[in-house]
């Protein structure tokens, strides 16, 4: 579509406008990096040889630099620097030192370890592996390369904000002479997702092209910018708080803090705010804070929507782990669909680094001896056992320091189980727990916290645990167990029962003896389970029988003394993944789905687990942890668990959102925003705002909707970014998703996640929200 966009009201006040000031300038982000004259990164804007590894027969040296915008690596292939070939330091997850890839464990000697690094990239992007012609200039690269993307993620919103803008203005810049014509700037307001008009445009330049040059450059450029960046709506709500001489005095921020924001605050924290946000010396001197200092503070943390105290742990750790809803993947060494996709630890890494705390070990017997993993009865490819447990020994503890399941499904003969167990003793040593913390019989589990920095093996186990305390009792010797094979049901996914496939094998003492607090057996009946089922015993549930059995939610919170893992039908051969939901609604702790896969489901796992300092555990309500409990999520009776709330929202606006079709320059996008409640089923919602046509940049609605909550801490919020296709499905812009308990009330900013789940830097949403006791 092509229709303009009303022009900005802010033209017709254009001289009353405090300038916002850009920190940048168009050549060089090194200023606001504070890294100006650093030899590590004078080193890479001059760049050098770099050998680029694909296999061990294609490997090639290439010229790799920094581009001096200080944000994009160019990289030379046919002897020029094309633009084409490069990538943007936003797209780079990490960069890790040494042969620390799979392609350069494959690929390359163990004598060049010094001269290598891989950088790693958001999204599905493979990595790159790189050899350095010294020791020196691999150090060079990495530490260079860590400095620009740690400070990259210490920039404000709005500085990341001026960062994206600028280096759209770069790119609208054809001819690189720092000055912008009317023909650049049409193509700039495209870049940044804006379609206007011909007289609009226009209008635009002729304001600001003071000097009638026919050109913007330098002060006009700034001003352009001003204009652009100016927030309507924060102007309202700043002018009808800012009541001491038009600003805002420590007072008024702490009225706005208590009557819009519903924040227990005092004027020390109104002080506190003036003082890391103003950077006006007059006003702050004054203890006032101006519009500026107000956005800014809208932009950080302590505007965010997400409650800056639940981004550490700030629950009570010390409970049993059965209490905890835990981050759990299933086949975690996919990388990809389950018939024919790769396997890999990087796929470990990922999971571990996004905090999951109980990963998957399919086992099966290799070559030469060594055990290998991988989808049992199909053409993934297949890792080395001994591989996958270096990496989550590496990675396990990254983001969390809380403990970390192994899920074992174990195919192997004897003779590769005792070295999978001696491979995981050697390797994970003290962090490997070969016994119980207690020095008798326990009755209960541990607590994540007593669990720290721990690895607990999920398998078969012979006996009962009592006899590593019964000294009198016999070592028992390898025997034959049933192994479930969940891999096997993708082949009679028709017939299938709700039963999995079992296979008889001699489990090794060796492997068994390492099962502490997570023997799995064979589920037969909650009856059953009750009277016979010791509480390290656990069973886990195909989708479809576990969401039967939630159905009749009662029989799982009886349940809770033990744990349960849930995991995705196998006839989801493109890894696709099932609604989690349901199953925490019914108490369920290990709910395991398809890290790899991007999708709502994962979305709602990353924003149940978003809470407790990415700990990856999240305690259970109260009344999903005690066995008498009556909760009931589908009847909802009576009970403590309802805490009826009405929670308003308006969406106000949004910010730079994202172009979509980048392969179609004047595709704009034309946003609308979905709210969605997750919960139990009486909870469950989902309303959307109109779509705003051709205008991804500062779209606004002013839509307001109401949700009636009755279990508030099962609830989870979701927002969604659409671009509104009349013809076919909404294509994603962004999300972001948090549980409803970890909301902060007032006007918000909300970030925008990728498809994928990676920030996007400078986009996001402006809402006002109310969380309130229902009368
Ligand atoms: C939305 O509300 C703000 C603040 O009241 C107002 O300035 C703006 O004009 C409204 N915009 C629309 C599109 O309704
Ligand atoms: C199904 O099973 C057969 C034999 O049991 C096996 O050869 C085949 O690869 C399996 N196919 C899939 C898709 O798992």
């Amino acid at each position: 579509t092509t229709k303009p966009i009303t022009p900005l009201t802010t033209m017709t006040t254009i001289t009353t406008i405090t300038p916002i000031t850009p920190t940048t300038n168009l050549t060089t982000l090194s200023n606001i990096f504070g890294l100006e004259g650093d030899v590590d990164l004078q080193f890479l804007l001059v760049g050098g040889k770099l050998m680029k590894i694909k296999s061990s027969s294609w490997k090639k040296d290439r010229m790799y630099k920094l581009h001096d915008d200080n944000a994009t690596i160019w990289h030379e292939s046919h002897r020029i620097f094309k633009r084409k070939q490069t990538f943007s330091i936003d797209d780079v997850d990490s960069v890790r030192k040494g042969r620390q890839s799979e392609g350069l464990q494959k690929h390359t000697e163990a004598h060049v370890e010094d001269r290598c690094f891989s950088i790693f990239f958001k999204g599905r992007r493979r990595n790159l592996d790189l050899v350095a012609t010294s020791v020196e200039e691999a150090r060079q690269w990495v530490n260079g390369l860590e400095k620009i993307i740690s400070n990259m993620k210490k920039l404000n919103r709005q500085q990341t904000s001026e960062h994206w803008i600028f280096n759209c203005m770069r790119k609208a810049d054809k001819n690189k002479d720092n000055m912008m014509t009317l023909k650049e700037l049409k193509h700039f307001l495209r870049q940044i997702n804006i379609e206007v008009d011909e007289t609009y445009a226009k209008l635009l330049f002729t304001k600001c092209d003071t000097s009638n040059s026919g050109t913007l450059e330098g002060s006009e450029i700034k001003h352009f910018y001003d204009l652009l960046t100016h927030r309507e709506e924060i102007d309202v709500i700043y002018e009808k708080h800012a009541a001491t001489g038009g600003q805002m005095s420590a007072q008024d921020l702490l009225n706005f803090l208590l009557n819009e924001q519903r924040e227990v605050a005092t004027l020390e924290d109104a002080l506190r705010l003036i003082e890391k946000y103003e950077l006006d010396d007059s006003a702050k001197h004054m203890n006032h804070m101006t519009k500026d200092g107000f956005l800014m503070y809208l932009q950080q943390e302590e505007g965010s929507i997400f409650n800056p105290a639940h981004k550490k742990v700030f629950q009570d750790m010390s409970q049993p782990i059965n209490h905890y809803f835990i981050s759990s993947s299933h086949n975690t060494y996919l990388m990809e669909d389950q018939l024919k996709g790769p396997s890999s630890t990087e796929a470990y890494i990922k999971a571990l680094m996004k905090s999951c705390r109980c990963v998957e070990l399919d086992c099966w017997d290799g070559a030469h001896g060594e055990p290998v993993i991988y989808h049992g009865h199909t053409l993934t490819s297949k890792v080395l056992f001994k591989d996958v447990i270096k990496a989550i020994k590496e990675y396990a503890f990254k983001t969390s320091e809380y403990p970390v399941i192994l899920s074992l499904e174990n195919h192997c003969t004897l003779e590769q189980q005792k070295l999978m167990a001696k491979h995981m003793i050697s390797i994970l040593g003290s962090a490997l727990l070969t016994s119980p913390l207690e020095d008798q019989m326990p009755t209960a589990f541990p607590s994540p916290q007593e669990l720290k920095g721990r690895f607990i093996i999920k398998g078969k186990r012979l006996n009962k645990l009592d006899a590593v305390f019964s000294n009198t009792s016999p070592g028992v010797e390898d025997d034959c167990v049933s192994e479930e094979d969940e891999a096997a049901e993708t082949n009679n996914s028709k017939t299938d029962t709700n039963e999995q496939k079992k296979s008889k094998i001699k489990l090794a003492k060796q492997l068994s003896d390492l099962v502490i607090y997570c023997k799995s057996v064979h589920f037969s009946g909650f009856e059953h389970a009750k009277d016979n089922q010791a509480f390290y015993e656990m069973s886990s549930f195909k989708e479809s029988k576990a969401v039967n059995l939630a159905e009749t939610a009662v029989y799982y919170i009886h349940f809770i003394m033990h744990l349960s893992r849930i995991y995705p039908a196998g006839s989801r051969t493109t890894s696709s993944n099932y609604n989690p939901v349901p199953l925490w609604n019914a108490g369920c702790q290990i709910v395991a789905l398809n890290f790899q896969t991007p999708s709502k489901e994962m979305d709602l796992n990353q924003g149940r687990f978003r809470s407790n300092g990415l700990s990856g555990y999240i305690l259970k309500p109260e009344f999903q942890r005690y066995a008498g409990s009556e909760f009931n999520p589908m009847t909802l009776t009576k009970g403590p668990w309802i805490k009826h709330k009405a929670f308003h929202i308006m969406v106000i606006s949004a910010q730079q959102l994202p172009k979509l079709n980048k392969d179609k320059p004047k595709s704009i996008v034309d946003p609308l925003v979905k709210v969605e409640i997750y919960g139990v089923p009486a909870d469950t919602c989902s309303k959307e705002t109109r779509s705003i046509e051709n205008n991804g940049f500062n779209p606004m609605w002013n839509e307001t909707f109401q949700f009636d909550i009755q279990v508030p801490e099962l609830a989870m919020l979701r927002f969604l970014v659409e671009d509104y296709d009349a013809t076919s499905q909404n294509d994603l812009i962004g999300h972001y998703c948090l549980p409803l308990t970890s909301l902060q009330n007032g006007y918000r900013h909300v970030p925008l996640l990728t498809k994928r789940g990676d920030v996007i830097p400078s986009a996001g949403l402006f809402v006002h929200l109310m969380l309130l006791d229902a009368k």
